[in-house]
C-alpha cells in the first residue's frame, strides 16, 4: 500500500492508496509464488531475527532457480547473502557435485545464513565466504576457483560496477550474470534522488555499452508492493 495525503487547511487526512501493482502481484503470487517450506521457513526466521526485509521476492527466486536449471549451472557465485534466502533458491537448482560460493560481509548474517542452509538440507552445496566483496573476489580470481556458469549480484548498489568487473574475470563466454535492483527507489526515474540512485543509474548506463556483454532487463514488482524494480540479465560474449 502507498501512502497519501490530502491537505485540506487545517484538517490533513492520511489514507491508503491501492497500488495498481497490487492487484497483478496478488494474481500472480496466488499462482507461481511457491516454495518448499524449508524455503518459507529461511524467510520468517530471518524476519524474526530482525534483518532487513530485503530478501527477492518468492517468484523472483523462482525466476533464479529456473534461469540457472536452464543455464545447466554447476558452479555459482553469489554476491551478497543476507539470511541466505537465494542462495538457498540457487542451491537448489544445482546437481548433487555442483558448488555455490556466497559473499557475505556482515558475520552475524553469514552465520544465520549457515544454519539457514543446514536446516534446508543444503549446506554441503554452498560455501559462505565472510569479508569484503572486492577482496573475497580479488582472491576468488588469484585462486583460480572461476570460472563461475552463473553469477547473482545482490549486494551494495555503489558497487555494482566493482563487482561486474570482476565477475567477468571469473566468468566466461556464456556465462549469465544477474543483477538485483537495477531501477533505484525514488520519485522520478533517471532522476537519482541520492547518492545510491546516481551510481545505479551510471552503473545501467556502463552496462548498456559494454563490447563484452549482451544485457536484458526483467522488469520486477517489489515484495512490498511499493514500486517496481529491474533484474539485469546478462549473457557473457
Ligand atoms: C532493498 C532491496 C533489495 O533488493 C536490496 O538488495 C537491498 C535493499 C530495499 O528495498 O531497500
Ligand atoms: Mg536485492
Amino acid at each position: 500500500m502507498s501512502q497519501g495525503k490530502i491537505g485540506l487547511g487545517y484538517l490533513k487526512l492520511n489514507f491508503k492508496m491501492k497500488s495498481p501493482l497490487e492487484d497483478i502481484k496478488n494474481y500472480f503470487d496466488r499462482r507461481f509464488s511457491r516454495e518448499e517450506p524449508a524455503l518459507t521457513a529461511i524467510r520468517s526466521s530471518s524476519d524474526q531475527a530482525g534483518l532487513p526485509p530485503i530478501h527477492i521476492p518468492i517468484y523472483l527466486g523462482k525466476l533464479l532457480y529456473i534461469l540457472a536449471k536452464m543455464q545447466n549451472a554447476k558452479k555459482i557465485l553469489e554476491i551478497g547473502t543476507l539470511a541466505g534466502y537465494s542462495t538457498a533458491w540457487l542451491a537448489q537448482s544445482l546437481p548433487s557435485h555442483g558448488k555455490l560460493i556466497t559473499l557475505e560481509i556482515n558475520p552475524t548474517y553469514a552465520a544465520l545464513a549457515q544454519d539457514h542452509l543446514q536446516q534446508a538440507h543444503l549446506a554441503h552445496l554452498v560455501e559462505i565466504r565472510v569479508g569484503h566483496a572486492v577482496d573475497l573476489l580479488a582472491q576468488l580470481a588469484h585462486q583460480q576457483e572461476g570460472p563461475f556458469d552463473l553469477v547473482f549480484i545482490d549486494a551494495d548498489k555503489e558497487n555494482h560496477a566493482l563487482y561486474l568487473d570482476w565477475s567477468l574475470n571469473l566468468t566466461q563466454t556464456g556465462s549469465v550474470i544477474l543483477i538485483d535492483n537495477l531501477l533505484p527507489k525514488g520519485d522520478s526515474v533517471g532522476q537519482p534522488a541520492h547518492q545510491e540512485a546516481e551510481a545505479v543509474y551510471s552503473f545501467n548506463d556502463y552496462l548498456a555499452q559494454h563490447p563484452q556483454l549482451e544485457v536484458s532487463v526483467i522488469p520486477v514488482i517489489t515484495r512490498d508492493i511499493q514500486r517496481m524494480d529491474g533484474l539485469g540479465l546478462i549473457y557473457v560474449k
